[in-house]
């Protein structure tokens, strides 16, 4: 792993494989570029085995989402040793999309478990739907992230990566961008929680990603500014040409 990680979240996107090869054959292209920076790009679930060819190193494949059994009856669900099985290694699991659909922390806490058991190293989502002027937003993602730690062998934790994600700042639909600032003051509270749970020790290690409107222009204040390692970005990873500026603009820090 390098200095730097970005992470691209497709979600629900392109339409076809062939768009899905052509999005992966740019990734990987911009990505041969780059010194300090490691990709993962985390496409619609059919689209892994094919996209899989399309790799090289420090440039991964993730999925995003995994259910917390090995196998049986659960219609639907992709286990995490069929994720390994076609060659994903990262997985983003409690993505706010997905809370929003009925995921629970307990669920989240067992996804991330489930997801290491396996060897595929899980992208934590936490963040508020709000923020609250009393700073009562905190204790919601106090849990978020008691809920996953509680649940994992402390020995695993720093294969953890957490990606704050606030939900108001995510998405087309977003209030507004979030700031540098307030990435950083999320950080320090998470990085307290996470001490909290594993020791500062093993705190430290944890990989922290800021995600939610992140494109070419701000990607480099969240890393400079934010306290952040890495970002996790959506809309701006299906832009080709807005990517590619992205990439190189973190990688030039
Ligand atoms: P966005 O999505 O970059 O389109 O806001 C980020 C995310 O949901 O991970």
């Amino acid at each position: 792993m390098r200095e730097y990680l970005i992470v691209g979240n497709w979600k629900m996107n392109p339409e076809t494989l062939p768009k899905a090869v052509t999005l992966a054959k740019g990734v990987v292209t911009q990505a041969a570029k780059l010194k300090k920076t490691s990709v993962v790009y985390c496409p619609p679930t059919p689209f892994l085995s094919s996209v899989l060819k399309h790799k090289r190193k420090e440039v991964f494949i993730g999925a995003q989402d995994v259910f917390f059994e090995r196998s049986g009856a659960f219609t639907g669900s992709v286990a995490p040793g069929m994720l390994k099985s076609v060659g994903a290694t990262y997985v983003i699991v409690g993505h706010s999309e997905r809370r929003g659909l009925g995921e629970t922390n307990e669920m989240v806490g067992k996804k991330a478990a489930a997801a290491l058991s396996a060897g595929i190293r899980p992208v934590v989502c936490v963040g508020e739907r709000e923020r609250d002027p009393e700073g009562w937003h905190l204790s919601g993602v106090r849990d978020q992230l008691e809920a996953v730690f509680e649940v994992i062998p402390k020995q695993k934790a720093a294969q953890v990566i957490v990606a704050y994600e606030p939900v108001w700042a995510i998405g087309k639909d977003a209030v507004r961008q979030a700031t540098p600032a307030e990435s950083t003051e999320m950080v320090i509270f998470i990085r307290k929680v996470l001490a909290d749970l594993l020791g500062a020790s093993i705190a430290s290690k944890i990989m922290m990603l800021y995600g939610g409107s992140v494109d070419e222009k701000n990607a480099p204040s969240f890393i400079t500014d934010g306290s952040v390692k890495g970002l996790l970005v959506g809309r701006t990873s299906l832009d080709k040409g807005a990517f590619g500026k992205l990439l190189a603009a973190v990688d030039s820090l």
